[in-house]
C-alpha cells in the first residue's frame, strides 16, 4: 500500500507530448516542437572545458553535501553583484538542481498542515512540492488582463496565520511576467507584515526583455531572514542536464536545507559542480547573448499570434514561454468535437498540424496554452504560424 503523500502525486504531464513526438517523428514527420523548456543553446566552452578538466584531474568523489566551497564562494560573489545581497557561503546550498533545493527548502519550512501560497497559473512542479512535503495548497490567482502579474491586494486577501510560505518566480515560468521592483516591494511589505516566509524561484532571473530589472524579494528591509534565494544554471547557462542549482538563505535554513540533502543525496555531482563555477565565474555575457535570441523569437511568435481572433496574448516579458489565453477558441469544435479544453487543443495542433504545445492545464490554466520561444527562428516562425491557422480551422 502506497502513502498518501505519494497518492497525490502526478507524472509530468509534458511526458506524453514528448513521447507522441518522438512516434510522430519515428514515422518520418516533421515535428515543430515549442514544448521544451531549455535552452536550445549548447553550454558555454568554459564550462564543457571545466567539465573535462575535473574528470582528467580526478574530481571525481563525493563533496562536501553542501558543495564546494569555491563555487559556494562564487554563488555569493555572484548574489553581491547581481542582486546587491550579502551572503557567506555557509548560507549557500548547491543541489542537483533548482528543483531539488525547492523540495528540499519545503522540506525544512512545511510542517503537515501548514498553507503554502502559490501564484496561478505555475510551474508545475511547486504544488506537487508542497503536497509531498505534506502542506496545503493556496492558489493566488493572477489574470492575463494583469499580464498574469501578482497584485499585493490578492496576496494579502488569502494570507492567514497558517501561511508559513509564499511561492514567488519571477521571471515566470509558464507566463512569462516579471514582477517590477514596485511590485515586488508590495508584496514583501504583506510578507513581512504576515511573517511569511518565501521561496524566491530566481532561475530565468537573466532572460527578461525591453530592459526590465529584476529585484528579488530578499532585497527589502527584513525580508532577508524570511527569504530563500533559489536559482541555478540551467536556464542562465544552458546547463539543463548537468544539474546543478542552489538555495541561499539565512544560516538556520540553508544549514536544514544541508542536512536533508546529506541524508538523501551525499552532495551533487563534484564534476558538474566545476562546470558551473566555470559558467558563473565567467559573468552574464553568455545569459545576455541568448537573452538576444530570445528577445528575437519573442517577437515572431507574438506577432504571430497577438491578432488571432480568440487568442488573448500578453507579450512576454521573460523567460522563454508565451502563454496565450484561448477561452473563447475553446468553445469551438473540431470535426464535429467540442475542445472544451487546452489539452484537447494542444492534441489537435500536434496531430493535424504537428506542433507540439503544452496545455495550460499542467499549469493549472485550462484555457491557455504555453509555446516555448528556446528553438531556432524558422522553428518558431512556421509553429506560430502553424497554431494560427489551426486557430482559424476551428468550427464555431
Ligand atoms: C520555474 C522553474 N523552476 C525551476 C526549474 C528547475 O530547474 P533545474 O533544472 O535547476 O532543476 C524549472 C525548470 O523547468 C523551472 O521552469
Amino acid at each position: 500500500m502506497l502513502t498518501s503523500r505519494v497518492s497525490r502525486l502526478s507524472i509530468s504531464q509534458t511526458l506524453a507530448i514528448v513521447e507522441k513526438v518522438r512516434t510522430l517523428r519515428k514515422q518520418g514527420v516533421t515535428v515543430y516542437d515549442l514544448s521544451v523548456g531549455e535552452p536550445d543553446h549548447p553550454s558555454p566552452k568554459e564550462v564543457k572545458e571545466a567539465g573535462h578538466q575535473a574528470i582528467d584531474s580526478d574530481f571525481t568523489k563525493y563533496t562536501a553535501a553542501a558543495g564546494i566551497l569555491e563555487l559556494r564562494q562564487a554563488i555569493c560573489d555572484k548574489l553581491k553583484r547581481d542582486n546587491d545581497l550579502e551572503y557567506t557561503p555557509k548560507q549557500v546550498v548547491v543541489g542537483n538542481g533548482a528543483k531539488h533545493i525547492l523540495a528540499s527548502a519545503l522540506l525544512a519550512l512545511v510542517e503537515p498542515g501548514d498553507e503554502v501560497i502559490i501564484p496561478e497559473p505555475c510551474w508545475l512542479s511547486y504544488p506537487e512540492l508542497v503536497w509531498l512535503a505534506g502542506g496545503e495548497v493556496v492558489f493566488a490567482p493572477t489574470k492575463v488582463e494583469d499580464g498574469f502579474h501578482l497584485k499585493a491586494e490578492v496576496l494579502e486577501r488569502l494570507i492567514t496565520p497558517r501561511t508559513k510560505v509564499v511561492m514567488l518566480n519571477s521571471p515566470c515560468n509558464p507566463t512569462g511576467a516579471v514582477l517590477s521592483g514596485s511590485e515586488m516591494e508590495a508584496i514583501a511589505s504583506v510578507l513581512r507584515r504576515h511573517k511569511a516566509y518565501v521561496i524566491s524561484d530566481e532561475i530565468y532571473e537573466y532572460l527578461r526583455f525591453d530592459g526590465r530589472e529584476h529585484v528579488s524579494p530578499a532585497h527589502f528591509p527584513g525580508m532577508m531572514e524570511r527569504t530563500v534565494v533559489v536559482n541555478g544554471v540551467s536556464k542562465s547557462f544552458a546547463m539543463t542536464g548537468w544539474r546543478i542549482g542552489y538555495g541561499a538563505a539565512p544560516l538556520e535554513i540553508a544549514d536544514a536545507i544541508a542536512r536533508i540533502q546529506s541524508q538523501m543525496t551525499s552532495s551533487p555531482c563534484s564534476v558538474s559542480q566545476k562546470a558551473a563555477l566555470a559558467g558563473i565565474q565567467s559573468g552574464t555575457a553568455y545569459p545576455e547573448m541568448m537573452n538576444v535570441d530570445f528577445v528575437r523569437r519573442r517577437d515572431i511568435c507574438h506577432a504571430a499570434l497577438k491578432d488571432v481572433p480568440g487568442v488573448q496574448l500578453p507579450r512576454p516579458e521573460g523567460a522563454f514561454y508565451a502563454f496565450p489565453q484561448i477561452q473563447s477558441i475553446l468553445t469551438g469544435t473540431i470535426k464535429g468535437k467540442p475542445l472544451k479544453e487546452a489539452t484537447a487543443f494542444a492534441e489537435y495542433v500536434l496531430d493535424e498540424y504537428h506542433v507540439a504545445i503544452v496545455p495550460g492545464t499542467a499549469f493549472r490554466a485550462p484555457d491557455c496554452i504555453r509555446l516555448s520561444f528556446a528553438s531556432a527562428d524558422d522553428i518558431v516562425k512556421e509553429a506560430c504560424g502553424r497554431v494560427a491557422a489551426a486557430v482559424a480551422d476551428i468550427k464555431h
